[in-house]
């Protein structure tokens, strides 16, 4: 195995088109995908059913001692939820802290085993972490995917500069992928206008066709994963490409 590429969130939308893209790319590509359920079947593609609001720990201790390429080493942390679309003091808590369990906590416990197990090579490591342009301004109804999101945005630099002080080849990115017309954005068209003020500008751009396809953002993420020497800086938005 030359190549492994670890993405949760593989069975739909924006994670699974960055599978498939990875698999067509080259043919030493191995790509694990790990959600609650799949879609995806290829025969260098390894599913791991994982419910990533349980937990996550012992999951990534045992998956990552089974691979050991020789070129390299990819971590995605795709998988998010919009969670509870809701203003604070109307919220279920049980939906609020799922939503930062999956966002952040799962995607903080991948990343902490991750560098423990590859950082230090022989296979290149590198990290990158689906984010949001939600997670850099507030938006209301939105309370718990805009405060995950830049707090995956943090963890990403942190991780990015304590790589750098080690001296070790580990790079990290917190990527915004810009508004893509998936699952997610059908549930965020489904909001009621009491709960976010927003939601018949998202109906507007679904209506006005200017949703980027899965694949099309997947094919701009390719780029960042196969010559992240191009990208300086932690954080990027695929809309800057
Ligand atoms: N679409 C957009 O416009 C947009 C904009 C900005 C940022 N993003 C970010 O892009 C990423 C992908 O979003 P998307 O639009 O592709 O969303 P999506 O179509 O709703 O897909 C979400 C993925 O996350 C997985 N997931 C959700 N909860 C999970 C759980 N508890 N355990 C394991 N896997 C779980 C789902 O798999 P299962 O249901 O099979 O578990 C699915 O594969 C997210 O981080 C999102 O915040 C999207």
């Amino acid at each position: 195995m030359e190549s492994v590429f670890f993405i949760t969130g593989s069975s739909r939308g924006i994670g699974k088109a960055l599978a498939e893209a990875i698999l067509a790319a080259d043919e030493k590509n191995w790509v694990v995908g790990l959600s609650r359920t799949n879609s995806l079947e290829h025969e260098r593609f390894v599913f791991v059913e994982t419910d990533l609001s349980k937990e996550v720990s012992q999951v990534a201790v045992e998956l990552f001692k089974q691979y050991q390429p020789k070129k390299k080493i990819v971590l995605v942390n795709n998988a998010g939820t919009l969670g509870q679309a809701a203003p604070m003091g109307k919220m279920d808590n049980a939906q609020l802290e799922q939503a930062f369990q999956v966002n952040i906590s799962a995607a903080a416990v991948l990343m902490n085993e991750f560098i423990r197990a590859y950082a230090e090579g022989p296979a290149q490591p590198l990290i990158l972490n689906i984010s949001s342009g939600a997670g850099k301004y507030p938006v209301d109804g939105w309370s718990a995917y805009c405060a995950s999101k830049a707090a995956l945005d943090m963890l990403s630099e942190v991780a990015a500069l304590e790589a750098q002080k080690k001296g070790n080849s580990l790079k990290v990115y917190s990527l915004a992928p810009g508004v893509v017309d998936t699952a997610m954005q059908g549930e965020i068209r489904n909001t009621s206008k009491e709960d976010f003020s927003r939601v018949e500008d998202f109906r507007k751009m679904k209506e006005e066709g200017i949703l980027a396809s899965p694949g099309q953002v997947a094919n701009k993420i390719l780029i960042l994963l196969q010559q992240p020497e191009r990208f300086e800086g932690v954080q990027q938005d695929v809309r800057h490409f």
